[in-house]
């Protein structure tokens, strides 16, 4: 196999686990910052580094449009380009594309698209998607795939999760294996236990280097989320990494980790950063409101982060009104701090054996409400 992967210990269903990389160890469960762009926006690459992440996510679909893959590897890879010398992911384009609605055209062999930047015309096929992967030297590469649309019934879920198999095969194929490179599989299948049980059959009998459960937070809600990952995850190899794609808040994570979820992204931690919303221990707050304009308090007094180490809310509050560039910065931080810290508490809890307790005590303090 290409990347390790150790299992260092159990709590229920939930993993502490070491993924190896030719650039470095990954420990799970692990969250993943957006780099979309070849940027983790915002954010020094060093500062992600500090808040505790040891890799990060990009997309070939914004690479390949800008700068393109080509160039980026002329230039020595994705690592080197954007100075961020350890383990990176890459998410595959089919996701990206889907949303692109009008500016694209699905096929059996592919997807074609215009470039939402200047109009170009532009394909992704499964063997394209794996060689631009391969060129920005990404350590984990995503098969390409169709992430499934919700609400949708049974039988176009069936005919897309097909889809996404057969592009999972392809991509396989295509795939160059080097020591510390891997690629994984995405499980589809929507809400049907069924169709997500052909699909985790399917890419097992392909094999892959790690599995990832597609089609989630896409307007489902976390209850019909969790019980697509009560039936899933038991049905993945125990000696794989397991990396559930878009998610989510710190209570879909928690509540992921308890079902077997080693990885997770999210664009909430950085989203949020540049739009004035904090993710904190007692819940999440909106820092443009006007009630934090005279609060001498830092966002979470428990947070080692610099906006909480040096500066008010009310200093936070006046940047975010002024559209200081500070503000957005300080806020990424502060919630990538945040999110880092609840992947440690969980990597210690499972360890120690009291993940149910280490939970309990999550959850209350994120619903008590007085922030
Ligand atoms: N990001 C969030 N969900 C998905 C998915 O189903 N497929 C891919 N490729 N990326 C995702
Ligand atoms: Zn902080």
């Amino acid at each position: 196999m290409s990347l390790s992967f150790e299992l260092l210990g159990t709590d229920g269903a939930a993993r502490r686990g070491r993924i190896g990389t030719a650039h470095g160890t990954v420990e799970t469960p692990a969250f993943m910052p957006l780099g979309t762009g070849g940027t983790v926006k915002a954010m020094l690459p060093q500062s992600v580094a500090e808040t505790g992440a040891e890799i990060v996510l990009g997309n070939t679909f914004h690479l390949m449009l800008r700068p393109g893959a080509e160039r980026v590897a002329a230039q020595g890879g994705l690592h080197k380009f954007m100075n961020w010398p350890r383990p990176i992911l890459t998410d595959s384009g089919g996701f990206q594309v889907m949303s692109l609605k009008d500016l694209r055209k699905l096929d059996p062999d592919g997807v074609t698209f215009r470039s939402p930047f200047d109009g170009s015309q532009h394909r992704l096929t499964p063997e394209r998607s794996i060689k631009i992967q391969h060129l920005l030297d990404t350590n984990i590469t995503m098969s390409f795939d169709e992430c499934t649309s919700w609400p949708v019934a049974e039988d176009a879920a069936a005919f897309s999760m097909r889809l996404s198999m057969k592009w999972a095969e392809r991509g396989r194929r295509a795939f160059v294996d080097r020591p510390g490179y891997g690629l994984f599989g995405i499980v589809q299948g929507s809400v049907f236990p069924d169709l997500r049980a052909e699909s985790v059959k399917a890419l097992i009998d392909i094999g892959f280097d790690g599995y990832a459960v597609g089609g989630l937070a896409v307007g489902e809600g976390q209850q019909a989320m969790f019980g697509v990952l009560d039936v899933t995850t038991p049905m993945l190899p125990d000696d794989r990494p397991r990396y559930l794609m878009g998610v989510g808040r710190p209570a879909d994570i928690v509540g992921a980790v308890k079902r077997g979820i080693d990885m997770f992204d999210c664009v909430l931690p950085t989203r949020g950063g540049r739009t004035a919303q904090a993710f904190t221990r007692r819940g999440e707050l909106n820092l443009r409101n006007a009630r934090h304009r005279d609060d001498h308090r830092p966002i979470d007094e428990q947070c080692a982060c610099p906006a909480c180490r040096h500066h008010s809310r009310a200093y936070l509050h006046h940047l975010i009104r002024v559209e200081e560039i500070l503000g957005a910065m300080l806020l990424t931080w502060h919630n990538l701090q945040y999110y880092q810290d609840i992947m440690r508490g969980l990597r210690d809890a499972i360890e120690g054996g009291s993940l149910d307790s280490w939970a309990a005590a999550f959850e209350e303090e994120q619903g008590r409400g007085d922030i």
